[in-house]
């Protein structure tokens, strides 16, 4: 085929000559370096995804853990549709409709006092927007406390505050962080640790970390509650209760990153309600704007704010995305989107869960709601992490028409990620774990 032939898609007209321009001028951030060079997605809808060639794929991925309603639900167009005939564009020193609306609605979304609300357009913004108000509030700090294979984002800031990676050339411009042990049961319990004792242990530490572990009390300990890119870890009950309750014996805030965990995804609409904690602060982002950039806090009321010029972005508070937004909010209740973000995730489980007994490969399942992670490993013994039997997963699952999330981040890159729009129905799960079952065997079929 000729490279220079003209394809027309939607509006755009162009040729393949087009496109590897495009390629050679394009600066990546970010490749998980499997996905196949050539492919472009030119459509989305629910749970479901389209390339360019028209192959159709069950995301489980949501994107970026990031369509949580699914992908072009019309309400959520319609919302933005209508504000962009409005206004698409205000100074924040203004207020909009939908920013007053959204904030109300996210208030009330949130546990006990946590009734003020602040915006950006992401995450990894939307994280230094609380570490700055948790500075306000306990002036005169030391440095972040974090967990090991931690993720906030890649700002320069956030970068420093998450796990460091491999490729990180940034380490003279990050500010100063003590990270602390998680409770990773799975792998680094000590022998015969029960996974209650090993939440002890790793709370015992944040408690002395705070008071001997830094140069100036730390202002804050931020933590996700489930690690999503570190490797999908939920640690054990105990330690949600332990860690609230040192925090605020210290007088350290605590901020939960819910970028991940937010909107619905443990099938509560915040994990804090899920287990039963309410943090100081709420990170959300992601999911929250109904497949637009929208990030931010919900803060305690009773903590200071911000004093003119702490923090003002020029689209921070973007009409359109706080629109959709509020649409998004209510599609997730209309749709009962956390009863079957629950009843989906249960199922899916159930299975893994069946398909454990014949896999060796599978090493632990974790979740909860469709925030699911499968450890891989090729010996369930001594655990040797099975990191490229995770890539091939996904690889194969591209074939066979499921996008699979993998992680390469913090962890040993051995996890399988399903987490679908909350909108997925149980034909689409079943093909999703159907497909996973037969990649699995004709992975140990070779073995
Ligand atoms: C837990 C968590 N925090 C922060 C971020 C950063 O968000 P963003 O990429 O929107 O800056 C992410 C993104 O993956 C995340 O998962």
């Amino acid at each position: 085929m000729s490279k220079n032939k003209s394809t027309q898609l939607g509006k755009y007209s162009y040729s393949e000559e087009d496109l590897e321009a495009g390629r050679r001028a394009l600066i990546r951030g970010w490749s998980s370096g499997a996905e196949p060079v050539q492919m472009i997605f030119t459509r989305a809808k629910g749970a479901l995804v389209w390339d360019s060639t028209g192959k159709e794929y069950i995301d489980c991925t949501s994107q970026a853990w990031s369509n949580n309603i699914g992908a072009s639900d019309e309400r959520v167009l319609e919302a933005a549709w209508s504000q962009m005939q409005e206004l698409t564009h205000l100074r924040s020193n203004y207020d909009s409709v939908p920013l007053l609306l959204l904030s109300k609605e996210l208030a009330e979304s949130a546990p006990g006092k946590l009734n003020r609300v602040g915006y950006c357009l992401h995450g990894s913004m939307a994280v230094e927007m609380a570490v700055k108000i948790a500075v306000k509030n306990r002036p005169n700090s030391g440095p972040l406390v974090t967990l090991y294979d931690g993720y906030h984002g890649r700002s320069l800031a956030t970068m420093g505050w998450s796990w460091p990676h491999i490729n990180n050339d940034f380490n003279n411009l990050l500010p100063p962080v003590v990270r602390i042990q998680h409770p990773y049961v799975y792998r680094y319990a000590l022998p015969g640790e029960k996974p209650a004792e090993m939440a002890k242990r790793c709370a015992d530490i944040l408690r002395d970390t705070i008071r001997l572990g830094t140069n100036g009390k730390p202002p804050a300990f931020l933590m996700e509650p489930v690690q999503g890119n570190g490797t999908q870890l939920e640690f054990p009950r105990e330690y949600y209760h332990l860690v609230r309750d040192i925090c605020t014996e210290e007088n350290v805030l605590l901020i939960w990153d819910e970028i991940q965990t937010g909107m619905g995804r443990c099938g509560t609409m915040w994990a804090s309600e899920y287990y039963g904690v309410e943090p100081d602060i709420i990170v959300f982002g992601k999911g929250v704007g109904g497949g637009f950039p929208l990030a931010g806090i919900i803060a305690r009321e009773d903590l200071i704010g911000f004093e003119p010029g702490d923090d003002a972005l020029t689209f921070g508070q973007f009409p359109v995305s706080l629109a959709t937004g509020l649409a998004a909010l209510h599609v997730l209740k209309d749709d009962k989107l956390l009863e079957n973000c629950r009843e989906m995730g249960a199922f899916a489980t159930q299975r893994l869960y069946e398909l454990e007994k014949h896999h060796p490969l599978i090493g632990d399942i974790r979740g909860p709601g469709l925030n699911i992670g499968i450890e891989l490993v090729r010996d369930r013994k001594t655990k040797e992490p099975a990191a490229h039997e995770a890539l091939e997963v996904y690889s194969r699952g591209l074939d066979q028409g499921v996008i699979f999330g993998t992680t390469r981040y913090g962890g040993i890159g051995n996890v399988v990620k399903i987490k679908p729009p909350l909108c997925i129905n149980k034909d689409q799960m079943n093909c999703v774990i159907e497909v996973f079952d037969q990649i699995l065997k004709e992975i140990e079929e070779k073995r």
